[in-house]
C-alpha cells in the first residue's frame, strides 16, 4: 500500500495548484469589472446636477457639441477647468453678445472655431447651465475595447450577471466536487488500512473494443449503418453544390440592414438606387454614405444590444471615415481614401441573365419577395436558393401587371386570346424560354 501514500501527495499539489488557479481566475474577472464602476461616479466639483445636465445638454447642446471630440463646436468635457462659472453663463445665454463686448476669451474661441455663430440660450437659467458644466466634468468612462463584439457585449449587459461568471463559479463548484471525491475515497482507503482490509488491485477486464471487434454481429451493424449516414451527408453535399442559400460572410464594416432599413426606415432605392433603372442592384458608393455620416459620427446608447456595443458600432463608422479618408476632428475630408471591398454575396453564373429593374420595376416585385426580410438582418444574407427551379416556379406563379403598361395591351389581346385567360403568368408571357434567362 505504499503507493496509496504516493498518490495521495500527487494529488494533493493537483488540486492545490487547481484550486489556486481558479482563485486567480476569478478574482481577475473581479478586477474587470471593478474600474467601470468607479470612474462612473460624477466628480463633485460643481453645484449642479449632472444628470439635468445630460437631460438639457442632449436636447439644447448635442446638436453641434460632443462630450470628447470636436463637432461643430468644440468637445466641452472638462470645459470648466477653461473657463469660470460667470463667463460661462454670459457666453451660452449670448455668446454673440459675448464676442461684441470685446471679451478677450471670447473673441480668442470664436476665431479658433473659423467665426461659427453659437446659438444664444436667454432662457437656460444659471442653474440650468451649473447643471450641464456639471454634466461637462464628469470624468469619461472608459469605453471598452471594440475588437469583437461578443466580448465587449458580456460587460454592456451590466444588469445581468455575466456568462463568464457564470461559467467560473461552475467550474468552482466542478472542481469543488472532484476534490471531495478524492477527499473522500483517501479517508475510506485510509479506514481500509487502519481496519487491515487489504483492497484488491482490479482485476484485467477485456477492453471495450477488443469485445466490440469480436462480435461479429455488432461489427456487420454498425458498418452498414456508418454507409447510410455517409451516403446521406454526400447527396447533401452535392445537392448544395453551387447553392449558397443563406451565405453570411463577414463584410469589412459592419453594416446593419437592421439598423438602417428597419429602425430608420431608410428607402432600399436610396442607397440602391440602380435597382430599379438597371440591371444590377448596386453597392452603394461610400459618398451615399457620407450624406448622413457627415453628421452620424456614433449611434445612440439604445442602438446598442448585448451582442454588439455601442464601442463596436461607433468603431465600424471610424472604419468607414478611414475608408473615405474622413477628419472627425477637423471634420473636413483629408483626400487619403482607400476602397472598401465589400464580399459579394449574390452571384449568378455568368451564363444566367438576370435584370432587376424587370423585377422591381416592371413586375412591381418587392425586394423582400427575393431578399427575403432585409430590415430584420443585422447581417446581409442569400435569402432565396437562386437556383433555375426557384425563378422558374416563381414564372409559374405570377401574374404579369398589365394594367396601365401600353407597352403589354396589344401582346396581352394576342396572348389571352391564344391562352383563353384574362390573366397571364410570367411563363405564359414567354418566362419559361431557355433564351431569356440564357445567353
Ligand atoms: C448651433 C450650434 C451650437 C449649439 C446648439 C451650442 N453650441 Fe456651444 N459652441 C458652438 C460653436 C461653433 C462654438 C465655438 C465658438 C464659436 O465659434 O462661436 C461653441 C463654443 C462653446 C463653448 C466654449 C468652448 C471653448 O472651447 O471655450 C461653450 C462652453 C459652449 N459652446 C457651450 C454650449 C452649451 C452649454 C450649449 C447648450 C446649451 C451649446 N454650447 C450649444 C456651437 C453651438
Ligand atoms: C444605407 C444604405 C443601404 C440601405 C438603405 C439598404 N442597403 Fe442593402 N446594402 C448596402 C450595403 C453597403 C451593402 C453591402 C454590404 C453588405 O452586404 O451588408 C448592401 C448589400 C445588400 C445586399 C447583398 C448584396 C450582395 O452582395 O449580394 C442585398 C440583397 C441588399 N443589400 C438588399 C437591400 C434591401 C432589400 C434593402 C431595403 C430593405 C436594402 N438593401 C437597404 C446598403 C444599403
Ligand atoms: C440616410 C442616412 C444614412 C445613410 C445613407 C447611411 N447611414 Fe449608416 N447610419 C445611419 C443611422 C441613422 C445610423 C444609426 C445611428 C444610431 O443608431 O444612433 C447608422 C449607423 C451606422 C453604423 C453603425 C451600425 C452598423 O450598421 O454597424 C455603421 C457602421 C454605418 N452606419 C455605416 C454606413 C455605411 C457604410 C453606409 C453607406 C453604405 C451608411 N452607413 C449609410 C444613417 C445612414
Ligand atoms: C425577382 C427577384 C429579385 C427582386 C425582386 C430583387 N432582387 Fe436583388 N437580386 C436578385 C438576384 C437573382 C440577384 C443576383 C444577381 C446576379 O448575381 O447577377 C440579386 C442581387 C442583388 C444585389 C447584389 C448586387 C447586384 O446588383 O447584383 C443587391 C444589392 C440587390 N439584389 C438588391 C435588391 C434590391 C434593393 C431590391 C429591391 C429594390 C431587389 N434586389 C429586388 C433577385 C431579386
Ligand atoms: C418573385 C417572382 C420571380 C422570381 C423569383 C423571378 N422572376 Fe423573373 N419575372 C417575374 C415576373 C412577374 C416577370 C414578368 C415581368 C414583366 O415583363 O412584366 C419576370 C420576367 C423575367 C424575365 C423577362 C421575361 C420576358 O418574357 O421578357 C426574365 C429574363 C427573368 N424574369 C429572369 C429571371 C431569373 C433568371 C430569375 C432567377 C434568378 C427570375 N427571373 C426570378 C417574376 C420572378
Ligand atoms: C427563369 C429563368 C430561366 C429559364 C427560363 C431557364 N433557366 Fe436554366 N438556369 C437558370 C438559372 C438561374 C440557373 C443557375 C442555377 C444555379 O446556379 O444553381 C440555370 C442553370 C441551368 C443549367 C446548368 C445546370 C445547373 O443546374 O447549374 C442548364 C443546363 C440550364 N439552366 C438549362 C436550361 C434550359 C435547357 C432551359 C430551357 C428549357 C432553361 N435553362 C431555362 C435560369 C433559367
Amino acid at each position: 500500500m505504499k503507493k496509496v501514500g504516493n498518490h495521495n501527495s500527487n494529488s494533493r499539489k493537483l488540486f492545490v495548484s487547481l484550486a489556486l488557479m481558479l482563485t486567480f481566475s476569478l478574482t481577475s474577472f473581479a478586477q474587470d469589472a471593478a474600474p467601470a464602476d468607479a470612474t462612473e461616479a460624477p466628480v463633485a466639483t460643481l453645484g449642479g446636477d449632472p444628470v439635468k445636465g445630460k437631460e438639457l445638454f442632449n436636447s439644447n447642446c448635442a446638436a453641434c457639441h460632443k462630450l470628447d471630440a470636436k463637432s461643430t463646436g468644440p468637445a466641452l468635457r472638462g470645459i470648466a477647468e477653461k473657463h469660470d462659472m460667470p463667463w460661462m453663463y454670459k457666453w451660452v445665454q449670448n455668446s454673440a453678445a459675448l464676442i461684441k463686448s470685446g471679451d478677450k476669451a471670447a473673441v480668442k474661441v470664436f476665431e479658433e472655431n473659423n467665426k461659427v455663430p453659437m446659438t444664444a440660450f436667454p432662457a437656460l437659467s444659471e442653474s440650468n447651465i451649473d447643471d450641464i458644466i456639471a454634466y461637462t466634468s464628469e470624468k469619461k468612462v472608459e469605453a471598452p475595447a471594440a475588437v469583437a463584439g461578443a466580448v465587449v457585449a458580456g460587460e454592456s449587459n451590466q444588469s445581468g450577471i455575466s456568462d463568464t461568471v457564470i461559467l467560473g463559479a461552475l467550474a468552482l463548484v466542478m472542481a469543488m466536487l472532484v476534490v471531495m471525491l478524492v477527499l473522500v475515497n483517501n479517508v475510506l482507503r485510509k479506514v481500509a488500512k487502519a481496519n487491515g482490509i487489504v483492497i484488491e488491485p482490479k482485476a484485467k477486464t477485456t477492453p471495450i473494443w477488443k469485445a466490440f471487434a469480436q462480435s461479429q454481429f455488432l461489427v456487420l451493424v454498425s458498418s452498414i449503418l456508418l454507409l447510410l449516414v455517409s451516403a446521406y451527408f454526400v447527396y447533401g453535399f452535392l445537392m448544395q453544390v453551387g447553392v449558397d442559400q443563406n451565405y453570411e460572410p463577414i463584410q469589412p464594416i459592419h453594416f446593419s440592414h437592421k439598423i438602417h432599413a428597419g429602425d430608420n426606415e431608410i428607402n432600399c432605392k436610396y442607397c440602391h438606387s440602380a435597382a430599379r433603372v438597371s440591371k444590377n442592384a448596386g453597392i452603394p458608393s461610400l459618398n451615399v454614405c457620407m450624406n448622413c455620416h457627415k453628421s452620424i459620427a456614433e449611434v445612440a446608447e439604445t442602438t446598442a444590444t448585448p451582442e454588439y456595443s455601442k464601442a463596436f458600432y461607433d468603431e465600424e463608422i471610424n472604419k468607414l471615415y478611414a475608408a473615405v479618408g474622413w477628419d472627425k476632428s477637423s471634420q473636413s475630408y483629408t483626400g487619403k481614401s482607400q476602397p472598401v471591398k465589400w464580399v459579394r454575396i449574390h452571384n449568378l453564373p455568368d451564363f444566367v441573365y438576370f435584370n432587376h429593374s424587370q423585377h422591381v420595376s416592371v413586375a412591381g416585385i418587392e425586394c423582400q419577395t427575393c431578399h427575403g426580410p432585409v430590415e430584420t438582418y443585422e447581417l446581409q444574407k442569400q435569402f432565396a436558393p437562386l437556383t433555375m427551379g426557384w425563378c422558374i416556379d416563381c414564372h409559374r406563379k405570377t401574374d404579369v401587371k398589365m394594367e396601365g403598361n401600353e407597352y403589354y395591351t396589344k401582346i396581352h389581346e394576342e396572348l389571352s386570346k391564344k391562352y383563353g385567360v384574362e390573366k397571364l403568368t410570367a411563363a405564359q408571357m414567354g418566362g419559361l424560354e431557355c433564351g431569356k434567362c440564357h445567353y
